[in-house]
This record gives structure tokens, C-alpha cells and sequence, in this order.
């Protein structure tokens, strides 16, 4: 059976994991390989970056690593033309990258707010900004925006900046699916819910609560009652990715066992 990324060139920003196991990034890279894509693996921390090249180049597949801080408009504009002087061409970017700014409308600091938008919503505008040229040049390409259901729903944690700057994310990706359609560019967003993933459980951790105890009261409220995890993430990304996705753009579809259905 053919693979479904067979021959493109997938760009993951933040393609590591904060810790060992499987984020939605590094989920995403290895799937991405499983099926074909050659993939560049972009990540803040080399450390993380080297991992998923490892995992990916150990199944066999090919994957090249870069670092780079994607709030920063020449690291990402260095990462781009590496991709392209190594493979010519960029099919699918993944936008993972996502740090958390605690706090309510009250008690979120100024600096978590701006970092919050430097990243997760000016950072994935850099990569999109950069990218699209060659994607328009080259008549398409897939690129997948990762956010969270708490940009639509209150989730009952005062992540203020995080919230609005993923709110922010959706807007960016539906415009971006709008104005470039015609060029054959899709972009859809992926609304994350509650994965188990070493970000989620460090987060818990840090904050000095029991995993388990968390995820219990988490998984009585989720319909298919269980956590998500980053494979659960990585088959949305990969579907969209594909051409089997060729009639989808300007969604924002949910990964989250239905819990943005419920109310209470
Ligand atoms: N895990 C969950 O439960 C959950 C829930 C909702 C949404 N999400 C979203 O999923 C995405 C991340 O999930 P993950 O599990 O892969 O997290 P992760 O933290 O394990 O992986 C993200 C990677 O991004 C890298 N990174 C952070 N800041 C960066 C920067 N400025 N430039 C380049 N790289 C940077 C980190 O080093 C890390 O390796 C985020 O967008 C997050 O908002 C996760």
C-alpha cells in the first residue's frame, strides 16, 4: 500500500518533546516519516531536536534536525532555507510550538502575556509568513496549526495568555486558508484537548499534584473516557497532511474523545 506522505517534505516546528515519551510534535515527525515525508525536525532545545532525529532515522526514515527559537524572524527564516537548499521544496508545515502563561485576566504578569503572543501566535506568524511564498511558488502545500480547545471553550484553568494567543492562532489559520486557497495552499487548525503528554503531566507536576488524581477527574469528564495522547494528535495531523485531506481547509477539528461537546 503506498504511504500517504510518500516523496513530500514535512517541516515540524517543535518537533521535540519537553521530556521522554511522546508529545503531539514528536508524535507528528515520526508518523510523518512512517509514511513517507522527509522531514525537518525544528526545535528550540537540541536536545529534543536530536531525539525525534534519532527515533525517525532508526525506523529507517529520513529527517534532518535544526534549532531555532521560532520567535525569532532569523531563526526562522534560517530554518526555511535550509529545508529548502536540502529538499527544494516545503508540502506540509506543522505548527506545534506552544508554551503556557498562567494567570487570570487580573493576574496574568505583562511579561507572560507578551510571551505568551511572542510565541505561540507572533512565532507560528513568522513560520507561516515565511513559508508561504514557496508554497504559493510551488503551487500548494498543507499547513497544520496546532491549538487547543481552550481557544473556544473555558477549560477551568486560568491560562489567560495561553487561551487568547491560541484564539489567536485559529484567526491566523483561517485567514491564511481564505487568501491562499486559491493558490492551492490548505490550513487548518487542530484543537488539541487533554493529552497525556510529558508537557501536560510536568505542568501537573510542577504544580505539585498527583498525575493520577488529575487525570481520574479529567477522563470522568471526557465522553470516550480517556486522556488523548501525541498519536492521537499525530493521525489528525497526518490525515490533514495528506492528500486524502486535498478538500479540507479553514477547519478547526477537535482531537479531544468529545469534550468540547459537553457543558457540564
Ligand atoms: N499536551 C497537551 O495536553 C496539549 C493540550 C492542548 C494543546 N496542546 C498543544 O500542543 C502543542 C505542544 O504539544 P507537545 O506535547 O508536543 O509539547 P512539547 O512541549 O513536548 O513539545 C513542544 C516542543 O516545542 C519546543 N519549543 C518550545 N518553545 C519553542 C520555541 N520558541 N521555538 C522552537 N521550539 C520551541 C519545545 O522545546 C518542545 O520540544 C502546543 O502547541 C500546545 O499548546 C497540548
Amino acid at each position: 500500500m503506498a504511504r500517504r506522505l510518500e516523496g513530500k517534505i514535512a517541516l515540524v516546528m517543535g518537533a521535540g518533546s519537553i521530556g521522554p515519551g511522546w508529545g503531539n510534535g514528536k508524535a507528528a515527525s515520526v508518523l510523518f516519516a512512517r509514511e513517507g515525508a522527509k522531514v525537518v525536525a525544528v526545535d528550540r532545545d537540541a536536545t529534543a531536536a536530536a531525539e525525534t532525529t534519532r527515533v525517525i532515522r532508526e525506523e529507517g526514515g529520513e529527517c534532518i534536525e535544526a534549532v531555532a527559537d521560532i520567535s525569532r524572524v532569523a531563526d526562522v527564516e534560517a530554518v526555511i532555507e535550509k529545508t529548502i537548499d536540502t529538499y527544494g521544496r516545503i508540502d506540509v508545515l506543522q505548527n506545534n510550538v506552544g508554551i503556557v502563561g498562567l494567570g487570570n485576566a487580573v493576574k496574568v504578569t505583562e511579561e507572560a502575556w507578551e510571551k505568551s503572543f511572542a510565541v505561540n501566535a507572533r512565532g507560528l506568524m513568522l513560520s507561516c509568513q515565511k513559508v508561504l511564498p514557496h508554497m504559493v511558488a510551488q503551487g500548494g502545500g498543507s499547513i497544520i496549526n496546532v491549538s487547543t480547545i481552550a481557544s473556544v471553550r473555558y477549560l477551568g484553568f486560568s491560562y489567560t495568555a495561553y487561551d487568547a494567543s491560541k484564539a489567536a492562532v485559529n484567526a491566523l489559520t483561517r485567514s491564511i486558508a481564505v487568501e491562499f486557497g486559491p493558490k492551492g495552499v490548505r490550513a487548518n487548525t487542530i484543537l488539541v484537548g487533554m493529552m497525556d503528554t510529558p508537557l501536560a503531566r510536568g505542568g501537573i507536576e510542577a504544580a505539585g499534584s498527583n498525575v493520577d488524581k488529575i487525570y481520574s477527574g479529567y477522563t470522568d469528564t471526557i465522553p470516550l473516557r480517556r486522556m488523548g495522547t501525541g498519536w492521537d494528535t499525530a493521525n489528525l495531523a497526518l490525515f490533514l497532511a495528506s492528500d486524502d485531506a486535498s478538500y479540507i481547509t479553514a477547519a478547526e477539528i477537535p482531537t479531544d474523545g468529545g469534550l468540547i461537546a459537553r457543558c457540564l
